[in-house]
């Protein structure tokens, strides 16, 4: 078999045989195939498309291009989450400890920014010392010890989708629906827990664009997730506005904390309590998802979710003095608040643009590796619905230099769109399924 003929065949909507897909993935993670040869190959998915047979053999060889985890020797149930990405999206930052707070074990492997979408192991490294590449066993210690444990691409999990992902990333071949269902539901099987809830972005700052296409990933994820056993729920909501308010690795951080102290945006709190929600929900610990939300908005509310975050940052590194006092976490030297150009509501608040504004003041990366900037980002101060007069802050930019506040401020002036009439809230959640 050879490389070059796989890149053909998928370039001409010739399925792959199971032999063929086993040759690449394998190939590719040993490091015989060059990342130029799959980068074709992933742009060539991206236009093409892959079979449902061909998606399921994806997904199970990037699960089993490492360790398969089996948790059971650790909890009898373990849960877990995964988003599709977003701007703004800091959910398993509050979603992973509320869900340990109630009792029921969470255990999960997170990636790096993607595209113009954050990554949740950015954001943890914000924190001083917190340790994201963890082995096998430290994380089945840290999940037996604490309940929680958040990890990044380890090169014992899905290493196949470590390298996929970090080249997906830089390749602009993120947005394709196999590639996106394969890499999430390769980690989750790898991974090992027993019930998982998807968070399915929709909308301009998402990688999928439409309720439909949202609606086919998540289906195809659940019948992955099904097909070898787990429980799976898919949580779909919008975003074609940033979620909260904060955009950016260390201010996402901070409104995270907020949220786990019982304060936060609306619509992140909520986002998180229906995420947390379906998770308790598949775990047995509430009979539905009212209950559920009811039950977790107490562990926000009474300090328990924030005293198992704190445990949780101490117990995999993370520095105490910046949990206890957060203007410790990476700060930018510009912080400047943008007054609202003009009065009325906000029609529309362009999250792709916000994403990718916050990439280039220097908060994602351009190519593989790429350092990031943990400090800077935007904080809006009105959402979508809002009014807003003229004068009265809009968002604060939080910028490394002169020339990038510059550039971000025109870019999300520009992302921000307004009406003379009122405008109404757009819903959050969108569909449930499972
Ligand atoms: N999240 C992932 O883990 N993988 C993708 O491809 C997209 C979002």
């Amino acid at each position: 078999m050879r490389a070059v003929d796989i890149i053909a065949k998928t370039r001409d909507k010739q399925p792959l045989t199971a032999a063929e897909m086993k040759f690449w993935i394998e190939g590719y993670t040993r490091g015989d195939i060059p990342d130029y040869q799959a980068a074709a190959w992933c742009m060539a998915v991206v236009l093409n498309g892959l079979t449902d047979e061909e998606a399921t053999a994806l997904t199970l060889n990037m699960a089993q291009s490492g360790d398969m985890l089996d948790l059971h020797q650790i909890a009898p149930f373990v849960v877990d989450k995964h988003s599709t990405g977003g701007v703004g999206d800091k959910t398993t930052l509050v979603v992973a400890p509320l869900v340990a707070a109630l009792g029921l074990p969470v255990g999960k492997m997170s990636g790096r920014g993607l595209g113009f979408s954050g990554g949740t192991i950015d954001k943890l490294e914000s924190f001083d010392g917190f340790r994201v590449s963890l082995s096998t066993d430290e994380f089945l210690d840290m999940l037996k010890k604490h309940n929680i444990v958040v990890s990044g691409q380890s090169a014992d999990l899905a290493p196949a989708d470590g390298k996929f992902y970090a080249l997906r990333d830089v390749t602009a071949t993120v947005e394709s629906l196999p590639l996106i269902a394969a890499s999430i539901m390769s980690k989750k099987i790898a991974s090992g827990a027993d019930a998982i809830v998807l968070d399915v972005k929709v909308g301009k700052g998402a990688f999928m664009h439409t309720l439909a296409d949202a609606e086919a990933l998540a289906n195809a994820m659940v019948a992955i997730g099904r097909g070898v056993g787990r429980k799976v729920a898919a949580v779909i909501s919008d975003m074609n506005q940033p979620l909260g308010h904060a955009v950016g690795n260390a201010l996402e951080v901070k409104e995270a904390m907020d949220t786990l102290r019982g304060g936060g945006p609306a619509d992140f709190r909520d986002h998180c309590l229906t995420v947390a929600g379906k998770m308790i929900e598949l775990g047995g610990k509430a009979d539905d998802l009212s209950a559920a939300k009811t039950m977790l908005a107490k562990l926000l509310d009474d300090g328990t979710a924030w005293a198992k975050f704190k445990e949780w940052i101490i117990a995999q590194g993370g520095n105490e003095a910046q949990l206890n006092n957060p203007t410790l976490l990476p700060a930018a030297p510009i912080v400047e608040t943008i007054s609202a150009p003009r009065g009325g509501s906000i029609a529309g608040i362009d999250a792709a643009e916000v994403g990718k504004t916050g990439v280039a003041m220097g908060g994602g990366r351009e190519k593989k590796g790429d350092p990031i900037d943990y400090g800077v980002g935007i904080v809006f101060h009105a959402k979508v619905g809002d009014v807003v007069s003229m004068g009265e802050p809009l968002f604060t930019l939080h910028a490394r230099d002169d020339e990038t506040f510059r550039m971000a401020k025109a870019r999300l002036l520009a992302a921000i769109t307004w009406s003379n009439e009122p405008v109404a809230s757009p819903p959050h959640t969108l569909k449930i399924i499972g």
